[in-house]
């Protein structure tokens, strides 16, 4: 047998041929299914995909966004050129040996650079995942990863948030515009609804093929602390779904080209509940990599978020204390999957 050198705290995934018992979710997750199949649970539906062209869109997504807090979108005018450049920039970053990711990590008081799962600490297993986060400039970061061609890549990263900045604003007003809510109803959105001063995150994603993906988990059950995220992952499945109310998984399938968008919880809080924020988590599979990179969308950071007074009536009371971003992600960290409930006014 091979003698395997674990760190414990950062793995180096390609060298291990037998998952550690630090990883073996098989106890804690027991209706675990198999990767590969689409709908373990007998799931008659499937996640809606929307043309953001069609002239119905607006009311496909209003309803996608109540039914499942989650729908694909093509046609969203982001280039094709751009998600490729941005996935292999990804499937270059995790290539590097782990001694050069580590020269990137993320110190423990940090937001931004290599590592484990944020939501790591909440869970008693570890991740068959690395992840690399980006807030603000890329800059330092890439520096040390790429001495000589980070300008390049640092370009792609400011180019991939600017498009997605673009993309997360028209999607907000097309989810709150099905609910009846216009540009003159959030005043923090702005004159224009162009969201100015809105914070952001870019997480790279990478799942390493597994050698026994059964037991092990890619990323852990969550909803999203973001008013939106916009997803895309590359061609190997792995993202999963569950719809409220419902105790199944359903896959949500790579198209070449769409993207994913979850309902956040801050966007939960902003409807009144209308729509929920979607439960997810990422499986692995035994051959191939998986890559996903996920644009976290939040408001600015003094902004106080509370159910819109337009979804609020006599027969529709407030479900939400207000909450800034920062005051919300505290909450999670001390009552995670149950943060909602916890800014919850009446029971
Ligand atoms: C995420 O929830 O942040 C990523 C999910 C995925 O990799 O599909
Ligand atoms: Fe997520």
């Amino acid at each position: 047998s091979h003698p395997v050198h674990i760190h414990h705290k950062h793995l180096d995934f390609n060298s291990v041929q037998e998952l550690p018992d630090s990883y073996a979710w098989s106890q804690v997750d027991d209706h675990y299914p198999n990767c590969h199949d689409v709908d373990s649970f007998g799931a008659s539906e499937s996640v809606p995909i929307i043309d953001l062209a069609d002239p119905n869109a607006l009311k496909l997504i209003g309803h996608a966004c109540k039914t499942w807090g989650v729908f694909q979108v093509t046609k969203h005018g982001i280039s094709k050129n751009l998600l490729d450049d941005i996935e292999s920039l990804g499937r270059t970053l995790f290539s590097l040996p782990v001694q050069d990711k580590l020269k990137a990590a993320r110190s423990p008081e940090g937001v931004s650079g290599y590592g484990f799962a944020r939501i790591s600490s909440f869970f008693p297993k570890l991740m068959w995942s690395e992840g690399f986060t980006i807030v603000g400039s890329p800059h330092d970061h890439f520096r040390q990863l790429w001495p000589h061609d980070h300008s390049e890549f640092c370009g792609i990263i400011e180019e991939y948030k600017k498009e997605m900045n673009r993309l997360a604003g028209k999607l907000m007003w097309l989810m709150l515009g099905s609910l009846g809510i216009s540009k003159s109803d959030i005043k923090w959105a702005g004159p224009k609804g162009e969201f100015k001063g809105a914070t952001a995150a870019l997480q790279l994603n990478s799942y390493p093929a597994c050698p026994d993906p059964d037991r092990a988990m890619g990323l852990a059950a969550h909803t999203d602390s973001t008013l939106l995220t916009i997803l895309h992952q590359n061609t190997t499945s792995g993202l999963q779904v569950q719809r409220e109310g419902t105790a199944g998984w359903v896959t949500v399938p790579p198209i070449h080209g769409a993207l994913v968008i979850n309902v956040g919880d801050l966007l939960h809080i902003l409807s009144n509940g209308m729509y929920p924020s979607v439960l997810h988590r990422a499986v692995v599979n035994r051959s191939c990599h998986r890559l996903s990179i996920a644009y976290l969308y939040g408001p600015p950071e003094s902004v106080q978020i509370s159910p819109l007074s337009r979804l609020v009536s006599r027969s529709h009371p407030p479900l939400y204390r207000s909450v800034t971003w920062n005051e919300y992600l505290g909450t999670k960290a001390k009552h995670f999957n149950k943060a909602l409930s916890s800014v919850r006014l009446f029971s």
